[in-house]
């Protein structure tokens, strides 16, 4: 956005190609949970604010919002419970700053102090393992969520992953200069995804290629046939591919400096949403924001192998604020779906009027869009744009696993901050599913259809019906709708089809 006034601004209608691995600071340098896509994020900031303009993410996740803000000129304001989310997020922002040659020296010297001793742990028995291992400081023992394979947290690792690990960290943490001590720690913590016995290799490729079941099944899951990676090169990846990340910060900030001047500011907060909008109460510009989805992922119980061994494990209290179903403390749905809409009322609390905010979301649930549109509603904020993001590689991975009752990618949708609450109705009677899907399917103008699409749809339309509290709709009927009207599920490609006798007759 440049000279246009923000409610001159014309809403992202189209979608927009997810461009995951291109960006070096966040792809290859610490994995995290359902990190979106640098490109949209970046093309969402760069039209709903301006330069100097505070964007904020109050579940920010690996940062991905507030660094491409930073990186775009403007203040990038993170927050998310999750330590860990902090770590990587501030980790990225951090290599900003130092020169580059200072952090390549401190990971030749890490390689002369540590390579030929992790190799030599292959040929030490596993009492000699031990007696080296006593040498440095362990993480605490602490107990593991209920469904983990294992119950405590050393049990997470081989005596010799520990003990590498041990040595590396004891290594890092003698580092003398700031940026690149923080950086080596921002890789060894991504090393742990890759060096302990949730590490499931992939099939038929080489066997560092794979990853942790924490991130595929989304569980404390232990190969039955664990795969030890060689730590020393499992390190110096990531620490090459953490100093290439700073590469390009460089340049981006360099090329910044050159053009129209650097002026990008990073903010961070560690808060529940609740408590974060108690302090940013009508002072931001644009929120880009994605919250859990229901019970998909448990963020904080995951986050053990990090946080445990990092010492920064969140309080009880933090737990319990998660906005997720189930996860260890057994969090209730109608607690999420309450919190979820108070929430999104956080977000537009903080928003300065006539400003505007995109949430990203996908589920199955009605209830918990409705907790979202309604909230926004009487909040004071117009929905102005749902707009899905589909057709990816990870879109299709998930679409592999189940199909056409698998609801992948996201729909962003955005709202405008008129100030002015609406009391828009959500029960209104007779809204009729049937009725409402035949429109729809009918309005289609191609023989090509994404269920994503057509279910956000319909819960568009229930929404401008003023029904949306009374549209309750499984999986299943859905599908049976779909299927009733005469489009068939194409399961390879992903989509549905409109029979080909249908077309013949109605065109
Ligand atoms: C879907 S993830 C965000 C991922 C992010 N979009 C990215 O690109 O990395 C949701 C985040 O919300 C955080 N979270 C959950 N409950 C929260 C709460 N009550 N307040 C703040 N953050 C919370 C989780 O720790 C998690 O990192």
């Amino acid at each position: 956005m440049t000279n246009s006034k923000y409610n001159e601004i014309l809403p992202i209608e189209a979608t927009i190609p997810a461009d995951r691995q291109s960006a070096k600071r966040h792809y290859g340098v610490h994995p995290y949970f359902t990190r979106r896509p640098h490109n949209v994020v970046r093309q969402y900031i760069l039209h709903y604010s301006k330069e100097h303009d505070r964007v904020l993410d109050p579940f920010g996740g690996s940062g991905v919002t507030a660094i491409e803000a930073f990186l775009e000129n403007r203040v990038g304001i993170q927050n998310d419970i999750n330590p860990l989310a902090n770590f990587i997020s501030q980790g990225i922002i951090d290599l900003a700053k130092g020169d580059i040659a200072e952090y390549e020296r401190a990971l030749v010297k890490l390689k002369e102090g540590c390579q030929s001793k992790l190799n030599e742990l292959d040929l030490l028995s596993e009492g000699e393992i031990k007696a080296f291992t006593k040498r440095f400081e362990l993480p605490d023992n602490l107990e593991l969520p209920k469904n983990a394979d294992v119950r405590t947290y050393r049990e997470l690792f081989s005596y010799r992953q520990l003990a590498a690990l041990a040595f590396l960290r004891h290594s890092i943490d003698r580092i003398e200069d700031t940026y690149p001590k923080k950086a080596m720690l921002l890789a060894w913590s991504a090393s742990l995804a890759k060096l302990n016995r949730t590490f499931l290799s992939a099939e038929g490729r080489a066997e560092s290629r794979g990853g942790s079941s924490i991130f595929s099944i989304y569980r404390y899951k232990v190969a039955k046939e664990p795969v030890e990676l060689p730590p020393w090169k499992t390190f110096e990846e990531r620490a090459q591919n953490v100093i290439a990340a700073k590469a390009e910060i460089d340049k981006v900030i360099e090329f910044k400096r050159r053009t129209n001047g650097w002026s990008g500011k990073f903010e961070i907060h560690a808060k529940n949403i609740d408590d974060l909008s108690k302090e940013l109460g009508g002072k931001v510009d644009y929120i880009f924001t994605d919250p859990p989805y229901g019970g998909h992922i448990s963020y904080l119980d995951l986050s053990t192998l990090w946080n445990c061994w990092l010492g920064s494990m969140p309080s009880r209290k933090t737990r319990q604020a998660e906005l997720i179903v189930g996860g260890d403390l057994d969090l209730t749905e109608s607690a999420y779906v309450d919190r979820l809409g108070k929430s999104i009322k956080a977000c537009i609390d903080m928003l300065k009027k006539d400003k505007w905010l995109s949430v990203v979301f996908q589920h199955w649930n009605t209830a918990y869009f409705d907790a979202i549109l309604t909230s926004a509603a009487q909040a004071g904020a117009d929905l102005r744009a749902a707009v899905p993001q589909i057709g990816d590689t990870i879109w299709s991975m998930h679409k592999k696993k189940g199909n056409e009752s698998v609801l992948a990618g996201e729909l962003i949708l955005t709202f405008y901050k008129t100030g002015k609450p609406m009391k828009k109705g959500t029960q209104a009677k007779g809204f009729d599913i049937e009725a409402a899907m035949a429109k729809i399917l009918s309005k289609a103008d191609t023989t090509v259809l994404y269920g994503e699409n057509l279910f956000n749809q319909l819960i568009l339309a229930a929404w401008h019906g003023q029904a949306i509290g009374s549209l309750h709709i499984t999986k299943n009927d859905f599908i049976e709708i779909v299927k009733r009207h005469g489009w068939e599920y194409d399961a390879a490609k992903h989509h549905w089809v409109k029979h080909q006798f249908e077309t013949m007759l109605f065109g």
